[in-house]
């Protein structure tokens, strides 16, 4: 049904790629006031994966990062990064990750291959290795013929493959990205996620990826933690999440139906649940659950028709997954990215506001 690796569970000692502990991190804000960044934050990530961070505004995602890449320190709690702890450790640490922060982090008045060496060298790679690597590494990333042109030449989409390649110069085994595909254009973003998964899937690198792209998470993440105010609210796959909204939604139009005869009918095909049957006028719909609404169709659509029902448009849809995250962050994602003294004054949808919405 997709093209995921699905995630794996512990089955091995190899350690895992991030593991935090009741992490904190509590600012000092203006005129002496705190700020509670992260509230006790507890999450694994298996190696190998790629796991999606989603949250609103100041949920904490750039906190953890931070603190994640040795940038920040946590206030209490434990990280650890390929079972090395980043605060005990930070320059080991450092050796495992590569890290492609928000903004561009290359020089525009540089070509692709003097940053690539540039980025090398930092790294503490000789003048010989850094270049032999800078090559290897643009045509891994299809900017091979672009060694001799200035990086502020580039397109977006090559920019921002460039910074990944950057920071993979020395071959780490996690790789933070930062919204890395934000003010992409569609095209080149559909080559960044073809990027993110071959790199998971040829180099196992783990990547721990932040977006504000629900389909992006959907689509590359294995893994996926909401975070809000600081703590996590769930995690699991994407089709872990959107299962646990009680199913895909299968509808039937109907045309002048006998409802307790359709709801008959439909509660005894396999699979269907929380069958209902709605009246509008001389029309109506049927409306049922079911795990997997693709499998569901054609056994739904065979008993209708032995049975005489008449009717008409057949859809079936997955939850998606801004149903979880509306479900579980008790807003919708448009809304939580609006500013936060907006989405304050608004108030907050009850956590179920999913179910109350489906006719179920
Ligand atoms: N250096 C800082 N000093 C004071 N407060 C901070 C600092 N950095 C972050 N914060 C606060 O900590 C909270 C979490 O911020 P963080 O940047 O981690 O959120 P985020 O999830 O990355 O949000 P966004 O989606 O806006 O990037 C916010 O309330 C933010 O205002
Ligand atoms: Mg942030």
């Amino acid at each position: 049904m997709n093209d995921r690796m699905p995630a794996t569970r512990r089955a091995t000692s190899s350690p895992l790629a991030v593991e935090v502990s009741d992490l904190t991190k509590t600012y000092r804000g203006a005129a002496r006031t705190r700020v509670q960044a992260l509230r006790g934050l507890t999450f694994q990530v298996e190696p190998g994966i790629v796991f999606g961070m989603l949250g609103p505004n100041g949920a904490g995602k750039s906190t953890t990062t931070k603190i994640l890449t040795t940038l920040s320190t946590p206030t209490s709690g434990s990280a650890r990064i390929d079972g090395v702890d980043v605060v005990a450790k930070p320059a080991e640490v450092r050796a495992h990750i590569g890290y492609v922060s928000q903004g561009a982090s290359t020089d525009p008045l540089l070509t692709g291959t003097e940053n690539l060496v540039l980025a090398g060298r930092l790294r503490g790679m000789s003048s010989t290795d850094a270049r032999a690597r800078a090559s290897a590494l643009l045509r891994e990333f299809g900017l091979g013929d672009t060694t001799d042109r200035p990086v502020g030449k580039f397109s977006g989409g090559m920019r921002r493959r460039l910074d990944v390649a950057a920071a993979l110069v020395h071959a780490p085994r996690v790789l933070f990205l930062d919204e890395p595909t934000t003010g992409l254009d569609p095209e080149s973003r559909a080559a960044m996620w073809g990027e993110i998964r071959r790199l998971s899937a040829e180099r196992a690198i783990t990547v721990i990826l932040t977006t504000h792209y629900l389909e992006e998470a959907d689509r590359l993440a294995d893994d996926i933690m909401i975070i809000d105010r600081g703590t996590k609210v769930v995690g699991g796959s994407p089709d872990e999440l959107k299962a646990s909204l009680n199913g895909d939604a299968l509808r039937v139009a109907l045309v002048e139906p006998d409802a307790d005869r359709v709801r008959r009918v439909a509660a005894s095909v396999p699979g269907l649940r929380n069958v209902v049957v709605e009246l509008q006028g001389t029309s109506g719909q049927l409306i049922a659950r079911t795990d997997d609404a693709s499998a569901a169709v054609a056994p739904a659509i065979a008993a209708l028709e032995a049975a005489g029902i008449v009717f008409g448009a057949v859809s079936a849809s997955r939850p998606s997954l801004d149903d979880v995250y509306l479900h579980y962050a008790g807003r919708s994602f448009d809304r939580s990215d609006a500013p936060a003294g907006q989405e304050q004054a608004s108030g907050s949808e009850p956590a179920n506001a999913v179910e109350k919405g489906q006719a179920a």
